[in-house]
């Protein structure tokens, strides 16, 4: 039997016929880049996210950018997130102008662990970007008090985490800006890059909204300097379409997830994933740890299963970083975790025989 790693040919099958009228209509009304498809879009997506206004980009590193210089951050500001993601988190605080600092992870969840973030802030911080990843939200309450309290913007970055929820509240929707991606392996995917930024500040929002259109609002009247950085029409109208499902297709993911947990109960060796009190995950990746995974990754491709690494290398040991000045052991549970995570197929699609031989392979390798 064949398991890919994501099989995006499965879902288009199933919503051909509609994305096919949709792509038909921006055709017909040549609207492209950014107009009519894109803003109808923004306006389910911002309900979607119990938020007041979301701002439709060209892709998840572009949203994450927009917001952090859109907050006003920039040249000589530090910004908080973890080493455990991927490097566009970091690459927008590098491109804003900004110095990424790195706190450890939280073992049980991957995500930003709290309590580190205080002996991380200094004066010169001005944001905190959570990552939700994998599909679970960071732990929100504890990380809002803090910033709160040393007046720091928060900045979400729910580009793995769409229709998450945290104590009831949509993932994006708790900071100051939520960032999301819309690549097309992503919960909701378009098909190409795209991108968003939700929140509830208007003038944040105003900001977004020129910058990605070279600074203006109104033709050949440059505010701000901006950039190029819209949503294409043809994205907004697929997403359109995509969004009506995303409940019903997290809700196959959370089935998928438990069957996976089900069955790998009991088994020495293997770590499954742990959905926390306050989450609701929708596990945009299904990741396990296991002490042998490049050995566990080797048997599965060998047995036609695809698998990834979420991540493979942590940030602050990537060379692009070295000049941040950071070494090894400097967060160990990122360390520890990153030698030993591997993510099995995970997508609305799969079958339960699909999964059921998956997880015979994973026992399989464990006990040879
Ligand atoms: C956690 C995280 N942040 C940011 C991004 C960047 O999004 P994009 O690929 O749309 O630029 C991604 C996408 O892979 C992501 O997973």
């Amino acid at each position: 039997m064949k398991v890919p790693f994501l099989d995006l040919k499965a879902q288009y099958q199933s919503i051909k016929d509609e994305i096919t009228v949709e792509l038909q209509k921006v055709l017909n009304n040549t609207a492209f880049a950014g107009g009519p498809f894109v803003a109808q879009f923004e306006k389910e997506f911002a309900l979607f996210c119990k938020t007041d206004f979301a701002i439709g980009l060209g892709s998840g590193t572009a949203a994450l950018w927009a917001a952090i210089q859109g907050l006003g951050i920039g040249e000589g500001d530090e910004v908080i997130t973890t080493p455990n993601t991927f490097i566009a988190t970091a690459e927008a605080i590098s491109f804003a102008g900004a110095k990424p600092v790195f706190v450890d992870i939280d073992e049980q969840t991957y995500n930003m662990n709290p309590q580190l973030l205080e002996d991380a802030i200094t004066p010169k911080t001005k944001a905190i970007i959570p990552v939700h990843l994998y599909g679970q939200t960071a732990d929100m309450d504890p990380i809002m008090e803090i910033a709160k309290a040393k007046d720091l913007f928060v900045i979400e970055d729910a580009c793995q985490a769409h229709g998450a929820k945290y104590n009831g509240k949509p993932a994006g929707s708790i900071g100051d800006a939520g960032c999301f991606s819309f690549y097309p392996g992503k919960n909701l995917g378009a098909y190409g890059e795209a991108g968003a930024v939700v929140t509830n500040n208007l003038q944040l929002a105003d900001n977004l909204q020129m910058f990605r259109d070279h600074g203006q609002k109104k033709k050949y009247y440059h505010a701000i300097v901006g950039w190029n950085a819209r949503m294409d029409g043809f994205q907004g109208a697929i997403l359109s379409v995509k969004l009506k499902y995303l409940n019903q297709w997290n809700e196959s993911r959370r089935k998928n997830a438990k069957l996976y947990n089900d069955l790998l109960a009991d088994i020495d060796g293997i770590i499954t994933p742990t959905e926390v009190d306050y989450a609701k995950h929708v596990y945009h990746l299904y990741v396990i740890r296991v002490k042998n995974r490049d050995g566990l990754q080797k048997y599965l491709s060998d047995n036609g299963i695809g698998c990834g690494y979420h991540y493979k290398y942590p940030l602050h040991l990537q060379k692009a970083y070295k000049h941040l000045g950071y070494k090894n052991g400097d967060f160990p549970v990122t360390e520890k975790v990153m030698q030993e995570i591997i993510s099995l197929p995970m997508y609305p699609e799969l079958t339960k025989q699909q999964i059921e031989y998956v997880v015979e392979k994973v026992i399989e390798f464990l006990k040879k």
